[in-house]
């Protein structure tokens, strides 16, 4: 059995995560199973969804799930890419096909993943069954954003409700992915330790002094949402500021940035020039992938050579966060006590973690 992990709900009694949750395997699994699993997740923008069939695999490290999505006129459906015959993957590159058909036995499937036509399958009785059709994965649109879950039991509607209320103003329509300014990177540490320092700007002034240039730290506000978190912080220059318009919340201050984390792992940052996508992915108890997808606003570049550009800050976070899972290995360290000012993200993780897996 293994020991439950209790995080107080009053932040100024709580002790943080004990380092046994980062470093034994058990805890890792059990975060895949009951928290991954359960998660929304974010695969692509419908801008960048450019064929009717396309495989994917859902978190390939962990979860490791072969699904595609399917664009039916203005409707997306993701499907298993299992045929429920033997077995064998369906599709493996994109495509436009009108019919899904598995390369085994010649099986096809409409994009809805109905059965259309099964050879060899005339004289066998009670055909099909509903186990015939692909499984349908549910799916949810949030602008122009896709996510899927494989079991949605992580409900996020307060936050894409938040959003969708505060963000109603912003071109999403004028988003286009950039490759060239996205990025990928693998850590050596655990997972929620890159995410939990994304959940304070308690270090920013201390890590980032590009970045503490730029934003006006004391006005650094933190609101927990059910499965999320909202940070945003004022401009110190304005230029770079949110243009907000009347009728919407903060419209007459000059917000630096919106950065929503949605639990587990996927982070929604929203500046003037765009958004970043930032995806955490699991790869084992001490490593990780981050994705960064950059969606800049037509005509305009997410900026890449101030000192807040996103590198030099994703370098400086990913120092500390390497530097930590170092610190917690040691035997003199098991858990510490939380910044109740400045730490109220990094606690709702922490119980939100808690509450999936005891
Ligand atoms: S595995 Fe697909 S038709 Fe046999
Ligand atoms: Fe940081």
């Amino acid at each position: 059995m293994l020991e439950k992990i209790f995080i107080d709900k009053n932040i100024s009694l709580a002790q943080t995560m004990p380092s046994y949750f980062y470093l034994k395997s058990e805890y890792y699994d059990l975060s895949i199973e009951k928290i991954f699993n359960n998660s929304w997740q974010f695969i692509i923008d419908i801008n960048s969804l450019k064929s009717k069939i396309h495989p994917f695999t859902l978190l390939n490290h962990s979860l490791n799930q072969p699904l595609i999505l399917t664009k039916i006129d203005d409707e997306f459906l993701c499907l298993s890419n299992v045929c429920p015959h033997r077995g064998s993957l369906l599709c493996q590159n994109e495509t436009n096909a009108r019919n899904i058909r598995c390369q085994y036995h010649g099986r096809v499937f409409d994009l809805k993943g109905r059965m259309l036509s099964a050879p060899g399958f005339n004289k066998v009785e009670n055909f099909p069954l509903e186990s015939d059709n692909l499984t349908q994965i549910p799916l949810k649109k949030l602008k122009n954003f896709i996510f899927i879950s494989l079991n949605p039991k992580i409900d996020i509607s307060e936050i894409t409700k938040d959003i969708n209320d505060r963000l109603g103003w912003y071109p999403f329509n004028q988003l286009n992915f950039d490759n060239s300014a996205s990025n990928e990177y693998i850590i050596d540490a655990h997972w929620s330790l890159y995410c939990e320092n994304y959940l304070e700007g308690f270090h920013v002034s201390f890590v980032h002094k590009g970045l503490n240039d730029d934003i006006e730290l004391d006005t650094y506000k933190t609101k927990t949402l059910e499965n999320g978190v909202l940070q945003y912080t004022l401009s110190k220059t304005k230029k770079d500021a949110l243009k907000i318009p009347n009728g919407f919340l903060n419209s007459n201050e000059d917000i630096y940035a919106y950065y929503y984390w949605i639990f587990p792992n996927i982070m929604l940052n929203f500046y003037n020039w765009g958004i970043s996508v930032n995806i955490i992915e699991p790869i084992n108890k001490e490593k990780t992938k981050i994705r960064f997808l950059s969606y800049p606003i037509n005509g305009k570049k997410q900026p890449s050579n101030s000192g807040a550009s996103l590198d030099k800050v994703e370098k400086e976070d990913q120092d500390i966060v390497l530097s930590v899972q170092k610190g917690i290995k040691s035997k003199f360290y098991n858990r510490g006590r939380y910044s109740s000012q400045h730490e109220i993200g990094v606690h709702h993780f922490h119980r939100l973690i808690c509450k999936a897996i005891n």
